[in-house]
């Protein structure tokens, strides 16, 4: 069975068993400033799963393309892309784990026809600081699905990950208890990492056994469902969404219990062909073949690459489909480092021509089964993608001829690798591949006096930026306190009146005024001034919550989507401020505060002048009355 089929056959199992067929949502989520992408399934039915009724009922079914890039880095190894089909079931406060079990073991058996004896199973071992009990119940139900399956599976009580590396598993064992880290689920991760607002709950994962002999006890410790080795991979999650987070940390039930199902289509399919490299399927084999004709490379000697080169251009497919095209920001952005990173792993494989007019309609036809309302512009896919890869090559070209200009004057030294990559954005690896290809000379301490030349930058930007992380405030008198709010509400006032490009330029706040610079195109006009105005009084009328929290800066960055300057150099765990609604703030900044705790008593902001700072960047001064 190829990819395609075992789509369908999903969706029409599901609605034998009384779901609908929704349209899956696009993968750029209007309206939803929390993700980059969609990651999963549940994402765009997140009111549903918090209680409000559904036009469609009770039941719903679809298959969500997905993407997550936080993934990326594992790209290269047999089961990881960043784009992915769902496969997803949902019931909103009907059925439950009973049912839930049982439908997804006979879709898989029966169904698909994979072997009972090659599925393991992982259910939530409890957690004592927050009161969640251990998952005995799916356990049982568990164990007596595999009985009807003439399966003795027995229990074992892992925990963590690591634990389990230590352990293995041991005779019979085929239903295991670990931590939250595994086996709980929300969009944040384990319960510590639950969004405030968030629906969530303890999930049991479904494994595939791809045997012993693909165990690497050495490099990944003994073999069991949780590790990070060849023999298992995980092909089904089904979540028993039954609580939500709530804003001192702790958890509720739900008062409709949910169930969120979410199985990966290509690895439920590379399981259908006993095959534990996903790169096999018919959504993808197609494009290693002709990236194999095309290089004349083999697979098995090259698999990173083609790997790489292969979800890559089907990530970025998806995206030009789907109407997106390359630009410096946010989801632009990604889908511009998707298209880089295809064609200088293809540089690799000594592919030096554009190769995407070759793979794109290959991928195109991969996709001809999914809705038109998903892929909208399915006929200028092509034509985005080709231009983006022309224009990189020039970009490339550029660097090209510059680095053999200098290595015309002078052996190369580190310093010039790195002017090569910060000035053309020619990268590292392809100039020192090239010099040794040219039989250029380059000096043997190149490393280092790159790393050298990069860290005297980041340094002198820091000085640069020094003082801005104290939020550009003079003191913490009250006063400045409400400046520094307002001047949080402005910048929102401004993203949303003006342009949502702005960002923050600098600010001086004291306890007089706000002095606030940010990146805009033109000269305000009266309205515009009295619009934002009109906007940031609204919300301080409004008193509405002035909340912070502590993330991870990935998640901060990626998730939140929280508004910062200085990415690369904040830490990894920082503070973020909101403002308004948790689940839908109005503002949302890294920032080290302080802050009010509510709008209400900033008072009446008024700007009193609006004038240029310096080339494309405007200033702002605004006093509180
Ligand atoms: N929402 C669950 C997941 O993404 C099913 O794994």
């Amino acid at each position: 069975m190829d990819a395609n089929q075992i789509r369908q056959k999903f969706l029409d199992f599901q609605v034998k068993h009384g779901h609908q067929v929704i349209q899956p949502a696009p993968l750029v989520l209007e309206g939803d400033p929390t993700t980059l992408f969609t990651g999963s399934g549940m994402q765009p039915l997140l009111p549903y799963l918090l209680g409000e009724p559904h036009p469609c009922g009770t039941r719903l079914t679809d298959s969500q393309p997905s993407m997550r890039l936080q993934d990326i880095d594992d790209v290269g190894d047999p089961r990881h892309t960043t784009v992915f089909e769902m496969l997803g079931n949902w019931s909103l406060g009907d059925y439950f784990k009973k049912e839930q079990i049982h439908n997804f073991f006979e879709f898989l058996t029966r169904e698909v026809g994979l072997d009972p004896h090659k599925l393991y199973v992982t259910c939530f071992i409890g957690n004592d600081k927050y009161g969640i009990p251990k998952d005995t119940e799916a356990a049982e139900i568990w164990q007596e699905v595999f009985k009807e399956a003439g399966i003795d599976a027995k229990i074992a009580e892992i925990g963590s990950a690591a634990n389990g590396d230590e352990r293995g598993i041991k005779d019979g064992e085929r239903i295991f208890f670990y931590d939250d880290h595994e086996n709980w689920w929300s969009r944040g991760g384990g319960c510590e990492s639950t969004p405030i607002g968030d629906p969530c709950g303890p999930d049991s994962e479904v494994f595939y056994d791809f045997g012993e002999d693909k165990q690497d006890v050495e490099k990944y410790g003994k073999s069991h469902p949780a590790s990070d080795g060849a023999r298992f991979m995980e092909i089904g999650n089904q979540v028993f969404m039954q609580y939500r987070r709530n804003p001192d940390g702790t958890f509720s039930e739900l008062e409709h219990k949910n169930v969120d199902f979410g199985g990966g289509l290509e690895r439920i399919t590379a399981a259908s062909i006993g095959s534990f490299d996903v790169f096999k399927i018919s959504l993808l084999k197609p494009i290693i073949d002709k990236l194999e004709q095309i290089s004349g490379k083999n697979y098995d000697n090259n698999t990173d690459e083609m790997r790489i080169i292969a979800d890559h251009t089907r990530g970025a497919y998806l995206l030009a489909a789907q109407g997106l095209t390359p630009s410096n920001k946010t989801q632009g952005y990604a889908m511009r480092r998707l298209i880089r990173r295809a064609i200088l792993r293809a540089l690799d494989l000594g592919i030096s021509t554009n190769f995407l007019s070759e793979i794109v309609p290959i991928i195109a036809d991969n996709y001809r089964d999914l809705p038109d309302n998903i892929l909208t512009h399915r006929e200028s896919a092509l034509d985005v993608l080709l231009k983006e890869e022309r224009a990189f090559r020039t970009t490339l070209n550029k660097g090209m001829k510059e680095m053999l200009k200098m290595a015309a004057k002078q052996s190369l030294s580190g310093r010039d690798l790195f002017k090569l990559q910060d000035t053309y954005g020619f990268p590292l690896e392809l100039s020192v591949e090239e010099c040794y290809k040219r039989g250029i000379d380059m000096s043997e301490h190149y490393r280092a006096e790159f790393d050298a030349a990069l860290k005297e930058q980041r340094e002198r930007s820091q000085t640069a930026s020094k003082g801005m992380f104290k939020g550009g405030l003079e003191d913490h008198g009250e006063q400045t306190i409400k400046y520094h709010t307002a001047t949080h509400l402005l910048l929102a006032a401004l993203q949303k009146l003006i342009s949502p490009d702005i960002v923050q330029k600098g600010s001086n706040t004291t306890s007089e005024r706000t002095r606030f610079d940010f990146n805009c195109d033109h000269k305000l006009t009266p309205e515009e001034i009295r619009a934002v105005e009109d906007q940031v009084n609204e919300w301080i009328s409004a008193d509405l919550p002035v909340v912070h929290a502590e993330y991870d800066k990935a998640y901060a960055r990626d998730t939140l989507h929280a508004h910062g300057q200085f990415w690369d150099k904040y830490p990894e765990q920082l503070t973020v401020y909101t403002v308004g609604d948790s689940e839908k703030p109005i503002s949302c900044e890294v920032c080290g505060g302080p802050h009010v705790e509510h709008t209400g008593i900033i008072g009446h902001f008024k700007i009193v002048k609006e004038e240029s700072s310096s080339a494309g960047v405007r200033r702002i001064k605004a006093v509180l009355e």
